[in-house]
């Protein structure tokens, strides 16, 4: 039997669940900080954000690949030999090892097949840069429970790409779930809310959600199935993703800044400071347990941590920001909770009811 990949004992699947659930509400309240805390004029670039985010997940993607790749140990193997073959471990700091290393990860890396990552490495570059937008026009709590949209389109995408079927029950659970997002929409729109600090629309903020949502569970979608229809390994997913990432999230930067030459340079980081930082050491964070959850567990027991830490950064935020309880707003992620677990009650599996005719 294969063994479950573990940590301390503990199977990676729970731990990579839980750390997501924690890590979902922390970034949603330390991004929200990050952008409400300072008046516009003295806002970081979210564009700088979204390019730290890839350059630093690429990164430790391409270490944790490095230290992945097995090699034979065999000391007469040519280069060509060691650098085509996987089977025993060998020894790490061997120079000729290194190099070898070195060129068997440059061959996983721009495989045949690297170019699919292009499409959600995209999408995600859009998405990261929406979910700034939104953590800037809505509050925490609003933007979070409006974010469990994603929810509704990665079951659409699974539907039409993974060929996945849902059960009613499970249609009925996407169907409240609108409901409920709805129901803290009217009250987002109408609530006077004392977190307000600079000029919020709220509006512009659903909109980025909506949108946010919507290359969500396309880029997911796409993810797994790039992930699961090949034997490649995660980490090297990963960096194509992160390398597939680098020109969509340098463009709006060169089309900002692209005139000033290497004077840009200075004022990509203008503003950028400890919480400009943390947004983005947590979004890496995210990013690494999430494509971990896509791997070791599925997108069911995904939805579960992340309306677990919707109730977390909920009165978090209440504590935090004086984030105004109002009724509709507790309606409305009631029937949020409810519906995400009414989506996640996995169909018994039918009797096998043996037919046995009585025609003779
Ligand atoms: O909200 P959602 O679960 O779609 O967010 C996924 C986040 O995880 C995005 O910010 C995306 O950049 C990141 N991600 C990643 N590597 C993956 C899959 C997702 O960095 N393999």
């Amino acid at each position: 039997a294969q063994a479950v990949p573990s940590l301390w004992g503990i199977p990676l699947k729970y731990i990579s669940l839980v750390t997501l659930a924690l890590q979902n509400s922390l970034l949603t309240i330390i991004m929200h900080y990050s952008r409400v805390s300072t008046p516009p004029s003295r806002a970081y670039s979210a564009a700088t954000a979204v390019l730290m985010n890839e350059l630093l997940k690429g990164s430790i993607s391409l270490l944790i690949a490095f230290s992945r790749i097995e090699l034979p140990s065999i000391p007469q193997a040519s280069y060509k030999d060691i650098s085509q073959t996987t089977s025993y471990p060998a020894s790490w700091f061997a120079p000729r090892l290194v190099s070898a290393r070195i060129r068997r990860l440059w061959k996983d890396v721009f495989s045949a097949d690297c170019w699919k990552l292009s499409i959600p490495a995209i999408l995600y570059v859009i998405q990261n840069n929406l979910q700034y937008v939104a953590a800037s026009n809505l509050d925490a709590a609003t933007f979070q429970v409006s974010y469990q949209m994603k929810i509704l389109t990665t079951a659409g995408f699974s539907v039409l790409l993974l060929r996945k079927r849902l059960a009613p029950t499970q249609w009925l659970a996407l169907l409240f779930l609108a409901i409920g997002v709805g129901i803290v929409q009217i009250q987002g729109s109408t609530s006077h809310s004392a977190v307000i600090i600079n000029d919020m629309n709220a509006m512009k903020g659903f909109l980025a959600v909506a949108a946010a949502c919507f290359t969500s569970g396309l880029a997911g979608v796409y993810f797994e199935m790039v992930l699961k229809n090949s034997q490649a390994d995660l980490w090297v997913r990963n960096v194509q993703l992160s390398l597939f990432s680098l020109l969509p999230a340098i463009a709006p930067i060169l089309y900002d800044h692209g005139s000033e030459g290497f004077s840009a340079f200075s004022t990509l980081f203008r503003n950028f400071g400890f919480w400009a930082w943390a947004t983005v050491l947590v979004q890496v964070l995210g990013g690494l347990i999430t494509a971990m959850v896509i791997k070791y567990s599925d997108n069911i027991l995904k939805g579960f941590a992340t309306s677990l830490s919707i109730v977390i950064s909920f009165l978090a935020s209440v504590a935090l920001f004086n984030f105004q309880m109002t009724f509709t707003f507790i309606l409305g992620s009631v029937v949020v909770l409810i519906a995400t677990w009414l989506y996640n009650q996995q169909p018994k599996p039918k009797p096998n009811i043996l037919v046995t005719t009585t025609d003779h």
